[in-house]
This record gives C-alpha cells, structure tokens and sequence, in this order.
C-alpha cells in the first residue's frame, strides 16, 4: 500500500469517529507530561507483504487507529539479518510434573490484583509520557521488593534486575534468573506501555497489558516462593512500547540476536476478559508463532490448568513474540479467549478492572499457572 493509500483509508474512517480523527491537531500539537514527542517525526514503518514505507508519528497513531498492525523498524532495520539464526530446539512432552504443581498452589489472585490497581492508576503508560516512565518506576520497584520479600539468598543470589534503555524514556524492564547447568534462555514477555487510540487520552491499560504484565509478576513470585533453582536461565521480560509498534521487544531481539541461545519465547498479552455467554479458555495463537512451542502450550494447558485451550489468529505483528519471531527464535503467544471474543474495551478509557464482571481475576490466575508450567518444564533441561 503506498504511503498516501495509507493516509487516505486513516482519514476515511472519520465516519466511525475515533478520537484520532476529531481532535484538532497539528503536526506541532504537544501535550504536557509528552514532551519530546514528536508528531512529524518520520518513522520507517513494515507492514505485511510490503516494502517498508517512511511516516510521521501523526500518521503511524492514524493507521493504527484503523487497526493496521506493523513493526517500526526505524531503530532496527537489522533486526533478523544479523544472525540468520535460527535457534533449533525441542520441546518436550510435560514431565516435570512433580515440581510444577507444587509451585502452581503457591499461586493467588491476592498480588496480581492489587498490582493492577495500582498499575492501571497511572493516567497512561504511553511509552513517550511522563506518567509512562513513572509507572515503569513503580514496577521495577514492586519487582525488587518481590525479590526481596520472596527469594531465598541463594536464589537472589542467580537474580538480576536490570532496565534496558531506551531514547524514548520508558525503559523494559528484564529480570534474570541465572541457570545453573546451561548456557539457554527461556524468555517469559508482556508489555509494560498502554495506549488510547489518541495516544494524549487516558489509558489504564487494566486488560491490554496490565494483565499479562502482572501475571507473569505473579508466576515469578511463585517460581521464587517455592525456591525454584533453573537449570536453564530464565528472563522475565516487560517490554516498553509494543504500542508504537513492538519498539521495545525489537531492540531487546536485536541486542540478543547472535549473542544469546533463547530456546522460547512466550507473550502474555491480555490475559483477563471472559465475555459474558462464552466458556473460560485460553487462546492459542497459530499464526506467525513457532507450530512446535505452540503444540507444547497446548499439553501445558491440558496438563496443568482447569480451562480448555482454543486456537485462533491475531495477525502480522500483533504482539512482542513477533520481534523474537523475526529475530530467528521459537516464540509463542496465549491470550485470553479467542481473539474475537477478546476485550474489546482496549486502547481506551474504558480498559478498566471496574468495567464489568468480564474482568477476571481467576482467569488470569490461569495464565500465571501457564507461565509457571512454561518456565519450570523447559527451566529444567539442562540441555
Ligand atoms: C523430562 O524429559 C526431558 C527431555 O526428554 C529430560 O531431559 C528430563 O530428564 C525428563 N525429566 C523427568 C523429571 O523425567
Ligand atoms: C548470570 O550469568 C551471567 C553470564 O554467565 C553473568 O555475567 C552474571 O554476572 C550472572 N548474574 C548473577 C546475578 O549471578
Ligand atoms: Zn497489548
């Protein structure tokens, strides 16, 4: 699609309204608690089965707007091409049953839910805001105090908490637990940053992504309550700004392209909604994800959680496993539900905790148990 195509179907959806369309702005429009965002900045922008095509930000905020999924690939025009590796592993059928359950009764709504009080408190977590930056502030913070609170010294020993720079201000945040026999990763990733459909608005981001964010909070905090020590490193990730288009995920892949063996990656992203008249399930994603990792999901659902899995499609770039995707790496994604009876509240002021009993803890609590699994069946290999 040429550029001006692109404009054209942005400012053609004036009839449905969003909020990107009626304010009235300039490509000089600023916002207090947004300084240094620049709305005329060009940005280097792929979408599927294209040609990258250069926008400015204003136009990039458009085409999400009308739903178009991409990488901004401005900072990492390499990522994928570096290495020309791709990482061969495999997956095993779950048989580390005697240690995952145990760790999967430590596991509580109790955390998760006031984490995400305070997390969706922030006016946004825009990656370019101040309140972004504070609110990343916070999480480190709740991080080091779970470690603190939680790990044993020998485990906090292997432990380390580090932010992962970024221009924008918003850092990711990656936390290591060192494996003890082996030189693999396994990367456990949610996304940090929220959005509104006109990034200045108010954005809780209770579901898209606070929820994942605080749920593979809470699968670290059992993994340390019950003094998991891996064989294999794990990471939990919290990726800044998937939102402008998977920059945080891209320069994370990037930095670990050709340096670092990562046998999977699993995203959490949205991981609380049940729509009212539909069964509790988790979704599998199937399209631009590692079929292998993805078959293994599904036996850790069937394994270990009390919700059946479904599989469904989200599209090109609709989340950070596709950095690690075209990075080389096995990667994956579950979601809350199939993706059409997903929360439909998101990049909103309504992706609130107090929007509607849809909203639910315990089926969060489900997606910690799968990141347990996830981290403690493949931590344990030692090859
Ligand atoms: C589970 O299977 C893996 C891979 O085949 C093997 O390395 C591991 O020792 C097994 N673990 C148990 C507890 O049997
Ligand atoms: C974890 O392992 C890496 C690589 O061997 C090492 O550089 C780092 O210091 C270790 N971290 C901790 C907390 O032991
Ligand atoms: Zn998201």
């Amino acid at each position: 699609m040429k550029l001006s195509t692109l404009v054209a179907l942005a400012l053609a959806c004036v009839a449905t309204a969003s909020p990107v369309d009626q304010t009235p702005f300039g490509l000089d429009y600023t916002h207090p608690g947004f300084e240094g965002f620049d709305l005329a900045a060009q940005r280097l922008v792929q979408i599927q089965g294209q040609e990258p095509i250069w926008m400015t930000e204003l136009e990039k905020i458009q085409a999400k707007a009308r739903g178009i999924k991409f990488f901004d690939i401005t900072d990492t025009q390499d990522l994928g091409t570096v290495a020309r590796l791709q990482v061969q592993a495999s997956f095993p059928t779950p048989n580390a049953t005697e240690k995952v359950k145990p760790i999967l009764e430590i596991l509580s709504t109790k955390g998760p839910e006031e984490n995400l009080r305070k997390f969706s408190g922030f006016t946004t977590r825009h990656y370019r805001s101040e309140t972004g930056r504070q609110s990343q502030q916070w999480l480190k913070n709740r991080i080091a105090e779970i470690t603190s609170q939680w790990g044993s010294k020998s485990l906090q020993d292997l432990i380390s908490i580090s932010e992962f720079p970024h221009s924008w201000g918003q850092n990711s945040i990656i936390v290591r637990i060192n494996g003890t026999s082996s030189d693999d990763v396994v990367v456990i990733g949610a996304h940090q940053d929220s959005t509104n459909l006109w990034p200045f608005l108010p954005a809780p981001g209770a579901d898209d992504d606070g929820s994942g964010s605080v749920t593979i909070l809470e699968a670290y905090r059992g993994l340390l309550a019950a003094d998991f020590h891996p064989a294999r490193t794990i990471e939990f990730h919290w990726y800044s700004a998937e939102e402008g288009g998977l920059l945080g995920s891209q320069a994370v892949a990037s930095h670990y392209e050709g340096r670092v063996n990562v046998i999977a990656m699993s995203q959490f992203d949205m991981t609380a909604w049940v729509k009212r008249g539909t069964r509790e399930e988790v979704g599998i994603i199937t399209d631009f994800v590692d079929p292998d990792l993805t078959e293994f999901n599904k036996k850790l659902v069937d394994t270990y959680l009390d919700i059946p899995w479904v599989e469904t499609q989200c599209g090109y770039a609709c989340s950070d496993h596709a950095s690690w995707r075209k990075a080389g790496y096995p990667s994956s994604f579950t979601i809350e539900s199939t993706f059409g009876n997903s929360n439909k509240n998101i990049h909103s002021s309504n992706d609130r905790i107090d929007i509607s009993d849809e909203f639910s803890f315990s089926h969060m609590l489900e997606f910690s148990k799968l990141a347990v699994a996830f981290a403690v069946e493949l931590g344990s290999i030692s090859k």
